[in-house]
């Protein structure tokens, strides 16, 4: 992009005429106006990096032609071009949002200079709307996976909720996606061009803490040799996330509520109070209701953070998302490890499904991440999942049922016995009737009545109740 489009607008003739030859010879594609309304036309017509423009025109009165242009397009760069004598007006331009101004008649190299310094910036704005793009696509809902009902509603939340700046508490166990979902509220809010930024404050002690979040000033302690500007200041305009917040001192939550309600900070060792204009996101595993009650974690500064508060599902409980993120995790290490790996068996499948996953999504990502790396063929199999998973996962060798507490019917019961014993057997009736010790007619005639046919696929069907939390 380092040689854009450039608009030449003058009414001397003579003028625009060696702009362009100067411009163009530098590598500049340019287009000349004789007039502002024709600039103006142009400009709708075609989109333009930098127009260099005079201030006196017959048809332009002072700085209309700026405002025009800014309208036509935010991101336009304006060079300005004044005789002597009108530096107010030149001044006045600066103010409106022009880049830069030339006194005429035109110095050759101040007017390269001033052009390429024009188009470094107009470089720096688009890489960072690139990267930023790029954030928002990496961060964004699309990239989370969650078909289960519960997922679907927090995104829906996630959505609805973005554009304000009300707090957020994200609450669920370890490795649920409590930062992913803290960053997609960035990134899908209009905050989404400034800073996201993040503090644990599990394991961080409080001095720490207090000087990452408010800054300090010169002085303010031994070490401070100059000034330190904190993360509430550093994320002014965007969003900050209190990681772990369960695990905050007393005295750091009294400090951080305070923060929240008058939305100031004061440096350690400064006097001022600065305003500061910044989202808060905050995320704990703990039973934040629990820490109220023994007195370890402040009750107004719950309600506080609570203002809308998101409860991650484990994965336990959305386990009928487990085929999805299974694949999306296979996609992702096999782009990093530069393997093909196409797929799951299913009894491999069947392992994760059955298994309780106390780490959550991490956890079952870290096992699809070693299961491509230890995979030989195109498809994981049971072997290259770790021996916690193959023996912890109840239906390796024997067919188990808990009784879930809210109970269930009988019925049901004999629904789901016949259904395991099809999806052990492959849906082969025999093996399967002689898996139950019943006659290959009782068993036909069973899974006729409960409507279970041989086709149905049992790993993709959704986990019955019984086999929700325990
Ligand atoms: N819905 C999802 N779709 C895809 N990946 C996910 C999803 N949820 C979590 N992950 C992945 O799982 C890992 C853990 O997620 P994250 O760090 O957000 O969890 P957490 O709840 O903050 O965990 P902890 O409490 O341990 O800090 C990350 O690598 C994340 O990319
Ligand atoms: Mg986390």
């Amino acid at each position: 992009m380092k040689k854009g489009q450039i608009l030449v607008v003058d009414d001397e003739k003579s003028q625009r005429e060696i702009l362009k030859v100067i411009l163009k010879t530098e590598g500049y594609g340019v287009q000349a106006a004789g007039s502002a309304t024709e600039a103006l036309r142009m400009a709708e017509e075609e989109s333009f990096d930098l127009v260099l423009s005079d201030l006196k025109m017959p048809d332009n009165d002072g700085l209309f032609i700026l405002d025009r242009l800014f309208k036509i397009n935010p991101a336009v760069c304006i060079i300005i071009m004044t005789a002597h004598g009108t530096i107010d007006s030149a001044v006045e331009a600066i103010k409106k949002g022009a880049f830069d101004y030339l006194t005429k008649p035109l110095d050759r190299e101040e007017l390269l200079i001033s052009v390429a310094r024009a188009f470094e910036k107009l470089n720096l704005v688009h890489q960072n709307k690139m990267l930023q793009e790029q954030l928002s696509e990496r961060f964004g809902l699309s990239n989370m996976i969650g078909n289960h009902v519960k997922m679907q509603e927090i995104f829906k939340t996630v959505r609805k909720i973005a554009n304000s700046t009300a707090t957020v508490l994200i609450f669920g166990e370890s490795g649920t996606g409590k930062e992913l979902i803290a960053r997609a509220i960035h990134y899908n809010s209009i905050r989404g061009d400034k800073p996201f930024l993040a503090i644990n404050c599990a394991a961080i002690p409080d001095t720490l803490i207090e000087s990452e979040l408010f800054g300090y000033e010169k002085g303010a302690f031994t070490g401070a040799t100059g000034r330190g500007i904190g993360l509430f200041e550093a994320a002014d305009g965007g969003s900050l996330f209190l990681d772990e917040v369960g695990d905050l001192s007393l005295t750091m939550q009294a400090k951080i509520l305070r923060t929240i309600q008058q939305r100031e900070i004061r440096r350690i060792g400064g006097r001022e109070e600065i305003k500061i204009d910044v989202r808060v996101i905050a995320a704990t595993n703990k039973n934040l209701e629990a820490e109220i009650q023994e007195g370890s974690f402040r009750e107004d500064l719950f309600y506080r953070l609570n203002v809308i508060s998101i409860g991650l599902p484990s994965l336990a409980e959305r386990a009928t998302d487990i085929p999805a993120l299974t694949d999306h995790f296979i996609e992702k290490y096999n782009q990093r490890s530069d393997k093909r790996i196409k797929g799951i068996s299913r009894p491999a499948l069947r392992l994760l499904l059955d298994y309780s996953w106390p780490g959550n999504v991490r956890q079952l990502e870290s096992t699809i991440e070693r299961a491509v790396l230890l995979c030989e063929g195109e498809t994981i199999e049971t072997e290259d999942l770790p021996q916690e998973i193959r023996l912890k996962s109840f239906s390796s060798d024997r067919i188990a049922f808990d009784i879930p507490p809210q109970g269930f019917s009988l019925e049901e019961f004999e629904k789901e016995l016949l259904m395991k014993a099809m999806e052990k057997s492959n849906g082969v009736i025999a093996k399967a009737a002689k898996l139950l010790g019943i006659s290959y007619r009782t068993l036909q005639y069973r899974l006729e009545k409960f409507n279970i046919r041989k086709e149905e696929d049992p790993l993709v069907r959704s986990i019955l109740p019984m086999q929700k939390g325990k």
